[in-house]
């Protein structure tokens, strides 16, 4: 996707921006993931890397009692959950920050969870497993999510969508490897229930473009780029099974 023209991405981010989050996702994984993160402290310091809007940023708020660093390097998603904590109530306990994930500044060991929903391939785990590491204290959770292969039989669609967005892709256990590679302990790991897709990403990608559909109704090159955005939807609900976003729990060790 990252060849693609001007006009892709001024329509792309006019769907992404309106979204609740910007990648699969829900409460209750979000949950069950915190659950298998022991010893956090009542009110942990946590990082939320590439946080888009905040959709799991505002989960974290709700569902501990810490105070959350949410970061992302595109301006109007920081702007968006600047706005929602604040008429939430909770300006106090979420700071976004405007910053490439590679290079926020922030203090090195001083975290006691990192959290990333589908942002760390970014990077590459080869980079960004050492650079979470780094940020926690010990003792300290990564928990994170990354789209895995699922089955080796993908069709050419499906397989050519994420080469372009995620050539390094791998299957969990790749991620596993990856994760061990970078002295990090995992202590579980689980996939993203189809509904994850739906309830907050997908269902809403395909509002905002029938929406937008209507905006340009006689532009056809924007007709065009809603096509592309929406196939990726019927792509999921067509061949959803042959990958899947996997979360992944790990713990620096003590
Ligand atoms: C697939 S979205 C996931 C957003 C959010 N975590 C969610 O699940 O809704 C990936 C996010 O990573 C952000 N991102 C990509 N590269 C980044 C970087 N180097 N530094 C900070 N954020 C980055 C993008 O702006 C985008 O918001």
């Amino acid at each position: 996707m990252l060849d693609q023209s001007p006009r892709f991405w001024e329509i792309f981010f006019e769907v992404y921006e309106a979204l609740p989050r910007q990648g699969p996702g829900n409460r209750a994984s979000a949950a069950r993931a915190l659950s298998l993160c022991d010893g956090l402290p009542a009110a942990p310091g946590i990082l939320d890397m590439g946080c888009g809007a905040g959709g799991q940023t505002l989960h974290l708020a709700d569902l501990t009692d810490g105070r959350i660093v949410a970061v992302d390097s595109h301006a109007p998603f920081i702007d968006r959950l600047k706005a929602i904590a604040a008429a939430r109530g909770l300006g106090g306990r979420i700071r976004p920050l405007c910053a490439d994930m590679a290079q926020t500044g922030l203090k090195q060991g001083s975290f006691d969870l990192i959290w990333s929903e589908g942002a760390l391939y970014n990077l590459g785990l080869d980079a960004a497993l050492p650079l979470c590491r780094d940020h926690l204290r010990p003792g300290g959770h990564l928990v994170f999510t990354d789209a895995v292969w699922r089955s080796s039989d993908v069709p050419d669609a499906v397989r050519q969508g994420f080469e372009q967005d995620y050539p390094a892709m791998g299957w969990t256990h790749d991620v596993c490897a990856a994760v061990a590679r970078h002295g990090l302990d995992l202590r579980g790991h689980f996939t993203l229930p189809d509904e994850a897709w739906w309830q907050d990403f997908y269902t809403p990608m395909q509002a905002r473009v029938r929406e937008l559909r209507e905006k340009y109704a006689h532009d056809v090159e924007a007709g065009g780029i809603l096509d592309a955005i929406h196939r990726e939807t019927e792509l999921h609900a067509a061949h959803g099974d042959c990958y899947a976003y996997e979360f992944f729990v790990t713990r620096r060790p003590g």
